[in-house]
């Protein structure tokens, strides 16, 4: 247990500049809770936290919820990206990244997202990113665009911008959910941890229902 602990324990101090990054238009904006995955590529407790928890939730509320995916990692000098299990991880989540910034309906990109992660060690295989291309209707050639992009500049820089985001939250584990802003659970280690208000999809899915209702979010 302690082995995947240190495994996704990201740990990142610095202060940041941070972009949003998000690119929902304004009303549909205001009107939606945000929800937001802090997670890894190559990271087993991001598997379990998208599979048992965000996707049954988004499955259900996903029209209440601004989501945004963003990453655990390290922005470097000279415009590097640094990955707890290495380069491979870092282009896996450059892929995630640009399947998001090609195709912002989080059902698809989570869906992708998800296939990947379900064979993480496989990550960046281009026979397992096929596949899952494939299974949510993913362009192969927009997706090898996006990563080929300014000599590759573009993805670099969206995962900078996406470390730089969950730096400036203070997150450091994959995988951190945070509703309204506020850490709601982690994922570590193979265990729940921080989950106050539980963490089964009903319980996320009841207390995002409460929110959008009430409007009481930020
Ligand atoms: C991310 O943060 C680093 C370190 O503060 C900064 O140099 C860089 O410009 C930021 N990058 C982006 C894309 O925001
Ligand atoms: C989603 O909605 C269905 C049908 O109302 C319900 O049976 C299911 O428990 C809900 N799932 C979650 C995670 O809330």
């Amino acid at each position: 247990m302690l082995f995947f602990a240190l495994f996704c324990l990201g740990v990142i101090i610095d202060d940041y500049n941070s972009d949003d990054g998000a690119s929902w238009p304004e009303p549909a904006r205001r009107a939606k809770v945000p929800l937001e995955a802090h997670i890894m590529s190559k990271c087993p407790d991001a598997k379990d936290c998208l599979h048992d928890l965000i996707l049954p939730a988004m499955q259900n509320v996903s029209d209440m919820v601004d989501f945004t995916l963003s990453y655990v990692g390290e922005s470097t000098p000279y415009d590097g990206v640094k990955c707890m299990h290495g380069q491979t991880e870092c282009l896996g989540n450059m892929i995630e990244l640009c399947a998001a910034h090609l195709y912002p309906d989080p059902k698809i990109y989570l869906g992708f997202t998800m296939c990947l992660t379900r064979d993480y060690a496989e990550i960046p295989k281009r026979e397992l990113v096929q596949d899952c291309a494939l299974e949510h209707s993913i362009s192969m050639e927009a997706l090898n665009d996006c990563l080929n992009a300014e000599d590759g500049g573009k993805a670099v820089e969206m995962l900078r911008e996406s470390f730089n985001r969950t730096a400036d939250a203070g997150v450091t584990k994959s995988c951190t959910v945070r509703l309204n802003g506020e850490i709601r659970c982690v994922r570590d280690g193979g265990k729940w941890k921080e989950c106050e208000g539980g963490h089964s999809p009903e319980e996320l899915v009841s207390e995002i229902q409460e929110l959008a209702a009430t409007g009481l979010w930020s």
